[in-house]
């Protein structure tokens, strides 16, 4: 684990997820600092700070050192005087209890997402669940990585009006820009269908996809307090809010955007060879 020399990392479960205590993000973090945060980051994909109790422009000083901050003109809740860099989370927002990922306005993914969590809801509803998507691909066989390497997946923008387009393509697979590690970049909210395959081979595809995405194994179960900080790499993580709360909660959130899941490089279709034989081909017993 990167030197964090002073705060406490604890896993947050086996798949993904470390809390780091002892921690102010209220601080001038040194590169040094913010450096070894961005590895335990990639390493982890979800980062919880928990008592930080930020201020909306604290957030913004903290993740404007992970990269450059995005606007979200096109969100109705964005805080006043934040430059449209802070959208308010609140239950009459919405809440997403759909497993997905987050856009900007281009329907560009975001890179590295931040929330802030200033007012849990009083029944202590609302934890947030993430899911790794390396282990999500990691769990097929390698014929069937191979076979997936080669898919765009069409990303279909669900209502979100004010966004700038409806609609893109992504490799399914991609090479993660800063960890070089192959990875699943799937949003089940959105991904309706593969550029590559017939409707039903897609539904096919879909339906193993979203059953592993719902798999207890592969994710971290979040159950927030007030003060509490995640940071989470977007472009290997689903997640999806529990919509077992009533009444009032607020959080803020602050994304920066990062380069896309490259193609993987080595993609071939499989050789002649590996085809299966034709139906007339096979010998009747
Ligand atoms: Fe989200």
């Amino acid at each position: 684990m990167p030197d964090l020399s002073g705060a406490q990392i604890e896993p947050l479960s086996g798949s993904l997820g470390a809390e780091v205590s002892n921690l102010d993000l209220r601080n001038d973090l040194d590169d040094e600092t913010v450096a070894a945060l961005r590895s335990l980051l990639l390493e982890k994909l979800v980062l919880v700070f928990p008592d930080q109790a930020l201020s909306a422009d604290e957030q913004r000083t903290l993740m404007g050192r992970f990269g450059e901050i995005e606007k979200h003109p096109e969100r109705p809740q964005v805080l006043a005087d934040s430059d449209e860099e802070v959208v308010i989370i609140a239950p009459s927002g919405g809440v997403s209890a759909v497993w997905h990922c987050d856009y900007q306005p281009d329907f560009l993914p975001c890179g590295i997402c931040s929330l802030n969590m200033v007012r849990c809801a009083a029944d202590g509803g609302g934890d947030t669940i993430f899911v790794n998507a390396y282990r999500i691909y990691e769990s097929f066989s390698p014929r069937m990585r191979t076979f997936l390497d080669g898919l765009t997946a069409i990303h279909r923008n669900t209502g979100n009006a004010g966004r700038l387009r409806d609609e893109a393509h992504y490799p399914l697979v991609g090479i993660h820009p800063e960890t070089g590690r192959r990875g699943l970049f799937y949003s089940a909210h959105h991904v309706q269908d593969f550029v590559e395959l017939l409707p039903e081979e897609s539904a096919l595809l879909l339906a193993r996809l979203q059953e592993l995405t719902q798999k207890p194994g592969f994710a971290l179960r979040y159950h927030w307090r007030p003060g509490a900080v995640a940071l989470w790499d977007n472009r290997a993580v689903q997640h999806f809010v529990v919509p077992d709360f009533e009444g009032d909660r607020l959080l803020y959130q602050v994304t920066v955007s990062g380069d896309l899941l490259a193609p993987v490089p080595e993609y071939e279709a499989p050789a002649e060879a590996e085809l299966p034989a034709a139906v007339s081909e096979i010998a009747p017993r």
